[in-house]
């Protein structure tokens, strides 16, 4: 069991340092298309599936929405503190918004629905330094920290197939390794 734990984590150690050495991903805001709303609880938030997820300098987050219905805003950390949505640093419209995250640092996202950010329609996306993505292996979120389910970073919207096939390096050189 013990030495199960073990392999299990240096393949996810594997997995991440993998996931660094490759491209740009594209995540679905939320893991799955639609999830631009207002949650229908704490544990359903998008900052929930935000800490859950690693954000890398050229991956590109996309919302999906209905363009009639909703908008996307990035705004200052106070704006999104208040979700003064009266002066936003951009606005996003068109039901199929996809914002690449260009430097690394917070990026702060709220509805521009009436009243929706009040109600939970907001999300901070923290992205990795140079720094610390070179590194490539800050440790993986323990089950604990997020108080759900083991989450793998592999396990995300967009970056399923790449996670998967990472996911048999992973273990491919673990057998090796091991
Ligand atoms: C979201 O919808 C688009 C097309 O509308 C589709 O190509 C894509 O695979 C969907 N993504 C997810 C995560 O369901
Ligand atoms: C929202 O922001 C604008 C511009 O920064 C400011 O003039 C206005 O007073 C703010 N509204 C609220 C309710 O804080």
């Amino acid at each position: 069991m013990a030495s199960h734990k073990a392999a299990l984590l240096s393949s996810v150690l594997l997995v991440s340092l993998f996931v660094t050495f490759t491209e740009a991903r594209e995540f679905v805001v939320g893991g799955k298309n639609n999830s631009w709303k207002i949650p229908s609880s704490e544990s359903d938030s998008l900052n929930k599936w935000a800490e859950a997820s690693r954000f890398r300098v050229g991956d590109t987050l996309v919302w999906t929405y209905d363009p009639k219905k909703d908008s996307v805003l990035q705004v200052t950390k106070k704006d999104y503190e208040t979700c003064n949505t009266s002066s936003p640093l951009a606005t996003y419209k068109d039901g199929n918004t996809k914002v690449k995250l260009d430097k690394s640092g917070p990026y702060y996202f709220i509805s521009g629905a009436d009243g929706h950010c009040k109600q939970g329609q907001k999300l901070i996306i923290v992205v990795m330094s140079k720094r610390s993505q070179s590194m490539g292996i800050s440790p993986a979120p323990s089950p604990v920290e997020f108080g759900g389910p083991a989450v793998a970073p592999t396990s995300t919207g967009g970056v399923t197939l790449r996670g998967g096939l990472g996911l048999i390096f992973g273990v491919l050189t673990g057998m090796i390794l091991f």
